[in-house]
């Protein structure tokens, strides 16, 4: 890789790193205590002795929920404060999880393979470049029978359309820095999160609107386009 790129990679990651940071540095927990509503239905499909790597895990909401029903979770971040807090909330706990301050675009394969890895919200704050790239080492991680898990925002979403808008009609760049928080985001096509996992079972798959719950700075419910996936990889592939 050549130095400007990845001068450039380093900076939009630290944008996003000291926007979490200091959101969770805060008193309060800015993405709540409940997990993702994927996660429940994903925990229903493992056996009681899945290993399960959570990759930025934020404060540790789908980690914590996995390790309090005794799965052996690796969850990774590059924010320390998000670390710091899943710490605080686990720490009188007696059930296995591992907080690792790691970043995505690094490798992983040092951690051995999962029966389950997840990537919650977080595929869109990596470099658009290395979005395939990163898919596939993810993916690579995945034991055969074992499940990849993810959720990022689609081009319906409102900040997309919005920022597209202002563009003067439809923008072919996926990607846009966010107005406030500065980092940058990648939204997917339609189809696009499905089209990675050609010969994988679809378990889950759904992408349109939904409605989420305040958190952080966003005091009211509100919409984001979403792609939600549940993929298993098969035997022998
Ligand atoms: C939208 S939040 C979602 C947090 C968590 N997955 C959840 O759903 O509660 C995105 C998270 O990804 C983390 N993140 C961003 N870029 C990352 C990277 N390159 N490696 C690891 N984590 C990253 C951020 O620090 C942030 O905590």
């Amino acid at each position: 890789m050549a130095w400007t790129e990845l001068k450039d990679l380093e900076s939009a990651t630290e944008k996003c790193r000291r926007y979490y940071d200091a959101q969770y540095s805060k008193s309060s927990s800015y993405w709540g205590e409940q997990p993702n509503l994927l996660v429940p239905l994903i925990s229903s499909y493992l056996r009681p002795d899945s290993r399960i790597l959570v990759v930025g895990c934020g404060e540790g909401r789908d980690a914590i929920f996995l390790a309090r029903l005794d799965f052996e979770v690796v969850a990774t971040e590059i924010s320390s404060f998000g670390l710091k807090r899943a710490k605080e909330i686990v720490s009188e706990e007696n059930g296995s999880l591992v907080l690792l301050m790691l970043d995505a675009h690094e490798p992983h394969d040092h951690l051995g393979q999962f029966d389950a890895v997840l990537m919650m919200n977080v595929i869109q704050h990596l470099s658009p470049d290395l979005i395939p790239d990163r898919i596939g080492h993810f993916k690579s991680l995945v034991k055969p029978g074992g499940i990849f898990s993810a959720q990022l925002f689609t081009v319906e979403d409102p900040h997309f359309l919005s920022a597209a808008n202002s563009a003067g009609g439809f923008s072919r760049r996926l990607t846009i820095e966010h107005p406030e928080r500065k980092y940058r985001i990648r939204f997917f096509e339609k189809g696009e999160l499905r089209s990675y996992f050609n010969g994988w079972e679809m378990i889950h798959y759904h992408e349109g609107l939904i409605w989420d719950k305040p958190h952080g700075v966003q005091s009211d419910f509100h919409q984001h386009g979403m792609a939600r996936m549940i993929a298993r990889r098969r035997l022998g592939i």
